[in-house]
């Protein structure tokens, strides 16, 4: 494909192990355009996602320019997932710095910036809101030059990973989930659950990341303590939440079902900051906004997990 009829995608992380293998994805997707990386706060705290970001362009070869955002939610403080992803969200391997250095335009202009050079283009959010909602405050216009959105984020019937109900993204900023929600028309979602239905063996993984090429070592090296964790805690199979995510983003065919409905987010409450209420029921008569995944084919999510480490 040529570049000029590549989709334009565009993605804000928060880089993460899992991040880090839906990147690889989209960096290997002949189909897409990568314009660029927004980097905020979330697995671990900005300064180390920002140096994730350049150092993962580094490893797969990719001169894409890097953004970085907010290193705080809108309005509370949220712990971020260093027990999940290491202290420095790449598996604590001590990699050798990255030599570029991050764009100094802040992600949130960017964003903005992007929409108006590259109208209709695909966004990917595979993080905390927090830039994107900071992007709709300064420009309520973006919606309009979004062309398809697509969000990692939420557990669609309370059955969270980072409390109870609710799942980790939504609940480090759920003031900027809902700014998010609230202002586009309409919006794809993956969330928690779809990605527990989409479990991967760990012995497939082990076999893929030892595939003959930099980026796979690279991979196997940041995410081991990952997937040790992953192992000891939830058995057999590893979870790539982003790299659902990006499978669908980049191939929305693979889809075995989506539900659309209406869905806000519990900003309040004692027991349920950062859940994500979905009218299953259609009773609200608010606008059905969300297109939840309801499961993608595995072979292609194979593919594309594949793809990404070749
Ligand atoms: O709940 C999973 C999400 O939270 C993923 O995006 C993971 O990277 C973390 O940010
Ligand atoms: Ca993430």
């Amino acid at each position: 494909m040529s570049a000029t009829d590549r989709i334009p995608l565009l993605i804000d992380t928060d880089p993460g192990v899992d991040d880090a293998w839906a990147l690889l994805m989209a960096f290997a997707s002949p189909a897409h355009e990568v314009l660029g990386l927004t980097i905020t706060a979330g697995n671990v705290g900005l300064e180390h996602t920002v140096r994730n970001a350049l150092k993962l362009c580094e490893v797969a070869e990719v001169d894409v320019p890097v953004y970085p955002g907010c290193a705080v939610p809108l309005v509370f403080p949220a712990e971020d997932a260093a027990y999940v992803h290491g202290r420095d969200g790449f598996g604590d391997t001590a990699y050798l710095a990255p030599t570029r250095v991050a764009e100094t335009e802040h992600a949130a202009l960017a964003m903005i910036r992007f929409s108006r050079s590259h109208p209709g283009l695909l966004l990917v959010c595979l993080g905390p809101l927090t830039n994107l909602a900071l992007a709709l405050r300064l420009d309520p216009t973006l919606p309009s030059r979004i062309g398809r959105l697509v969000v990692m984020g939420g557990a669609v019937t309370g059955q969270g990973n980072t409390s109870v109900s609710a799942e980790f993204n939504v609940a480090f900023d759920p003031e900027a989930a809902h700014v998010v929600f609230e202002a586009f028309p309409a919006f794809d979602l993956v969330d928690w659950e779809v990605v527990l239905r989409h479990g991967l063996p760990h012995a497939d993984v082990e076999q893929w990341l030892d595939a003959p090429a930099p980026k796979a070592a690279f991979y196997k090296a940041i995410s081991q303590r990952t997937r040790e964790w992953s192992e000891g805690r939830r058995g057999t199979h590893w979870h790539s939440a982003d790299g659902l995510a990006m499978a669908a983003a980049l191939e929305p065919e693979a889809a075995t079902g989506w539900h659309r409905h209406a869905i806000e987010v519990e900003t309040g409450g004692r027991l349920a900051r950062g859940a994500t209420i979905v009218d299953w029921a259609d009773r609200s008569g608010r606008p059905a906004k969300a297109r939840i995944l309801a499961g993608l084919r595995p072979e292609r999510f194979r593919h594309w997990l594949r793809l990404a480490l070749a």
